[in-house]
């Protein structure tokens, strides 16, 4: 008796019976606090001008850079209760929901609101499954990028104007900060050393090779990449070693509070030091990972419209935010990110937040890792999971066997 009373409960959740009014829209996001949290807000004012008559309802679950959140959510659609809308990174990492027609088309909201001639071929490439389109990209993050304390580079004498070329560079102004008694790079847990695995990738093997690395052409038995692991390997041992406890969020924080001198991190981590009174290049120094100045390495957060979703009217009205020239400002500018609509130019957009800006427009842009564009969830996991293995062993060979076997399991 109790399975069909909880099949009905299922279904009626599915028409729509007894849940709440359908002016409710229910956003389902990772952006919980801090500054992701600011960003959301900004873009929420937007929607509640646009659509006075709709209400707002935070689905947010924290953490991760989306990890957490990602579970909840795939536990919510398999049980048939997804959010109105959720959000997902452009690329690969809605393959499963995609081809499980979870998610739905919006070729005809892209039409209606002209989007197809507004957001950057490539992204809408990234978006487009078989001549559909399945989700609206709200702005475009950097994930090379470096992150540094002014003071605490000048107590280590260094010169905070000098930017080390390459990761060997890097290396001998590491050494430099280690021995003058401070931890030269704050990292945190599993995601963020994926983060960093990803990066040090880029650095070593170059935007082509790197992006092979996830379509087949580039092969993880290759020297260059066993050098890249070594590479990564020896970063690691230059880092704090209560990483394993540490989201991005504390991690940034070590380098502000001077315990430590750099972290590498995306371009969310600008509004940390925005959020602090901090000058950008006078405060706080951010430069692309060594290696990688003419790589933009590039991740998408986007929202989609899913199947079963209960109010799917409030949800493009949503869609339609995300994607007006509006919401794309007033949220950009709150994030560290860049528009994903081009044309909207850099007024009231921070110094770095330019600088990303034009590195977009003129350097190779290569799809993130670790946040969803260059591989599905499930190859992501194993990777996530050889990289907690690392944590434990440190051992660069089986880390490299570990990565290779993903690869193999996971390429299609
Ligand atoms: C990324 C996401 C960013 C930011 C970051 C840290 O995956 O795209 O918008 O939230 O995680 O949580």
């Amino acid at each position: 008796m109790k399975s069909w009373l909880a099949a009905l409960a299922v279904a009626m959740t599915v028409v729509g019976c007894g849940s709440a009014p359908d002016t409710d829209v229910e956003v389902f996001t990772w952006w919980a606090n801090g500054s992701e949290r600011a960003g959301l807000d900004a873009l929420v004012k937007v929607f509640e001008e646009q659509h006075p008559g709709l209400t707002f309802v935070n689905g947010a679950v924290a953490g991760g850079a989306g990890s957490t959140a990602r579970d909840v959510l795939n536990y919510r659609m398999g049980a048939g209760d997804p959010p109105d809308t959720f959000q997902a990174h452009a690329g690969k990492e809605l393959t499963d929901y995609i081809l499980g027609n979870r998610v739905q088309d919006l070729k005809g909201l892209y039409d209606e609101n002209g989007w197809s001639s507004v957001f950057p071929e490539q992204l809408l490439q990234l978006l487009t499954v078989d001549g559909k389109i399945y989700s609206v990209p709200s702005n475009m993050h950097r994930a090379n990028v470096v992150w540094g304390n002014a003071d605490v580079l000048t107590r280590a004498g260094l010169d905070m104007e000098s930017r080390p070329e390459n990761l060997d560079d890097w290396f001998v102004q590491l050494d430099r900060i280690k021995a003058a008694g401070i931890t030269p790079l704050a990292i945190g847990k599993d995601w963020t050393q994926v983060h960093l695995l990803e990066v040090v990738l880029l650095a070593r093997l170059g935007a082509d090779d790197y992006t092979g690395l996830f379509t087949g052409r580039t092969d993880w038995r290759s020297p260059a990449v066993a050098g890249a692991v070594a590479d990564f390997g020896r970063l690691m041992s230059y880092t704090n070693s209560d990483f394993q406890f540490l989201d991005w969020e504390a991690a940034t924080q070590l380098v502000i509070d001077g315990k430590a001198a750099y972290n590498v991190m995306g371009d969310w981590a600008e509004v940390v030091f925005r959020e602090q009174d901090w000058q950008y290049d006078v405060d706080y120094v951010a430069f692309p990972v060594p290696g990688t100045a003419d790589e933009f390495d590039f991740l998408a957060d986007s929202f989609t419209l899913p199947v079963g979703a209960r109010d799917e009217g409030g949800a493009k009205a949503w869609l339609e935010t995300v994607g007006s020239v509006e919401g794309q400002k007033a949220f950009n500018i709150a994030k560290g990110s860049i528009p994903a609509r081009t044309g909207i130019g850099t007024d009231g957009f921070g110094t770095y937040q330019a600088t990303a800006i034009a590195s977009y427009m003129s350097d190779d842009i290569v799809p993130s890792l670790a946040h969803g564009a260059a591989t599905p969830v499930r190859w992501l996991a194993d990777i996530t999971a050889a990289i907690r293995q690392f944590d434990t062993k440190q051992d660069v060979a089986a880390l490299t066997a570990a990565l290779i076997a993903a690869a193999e399991q996971n390429r299609s």
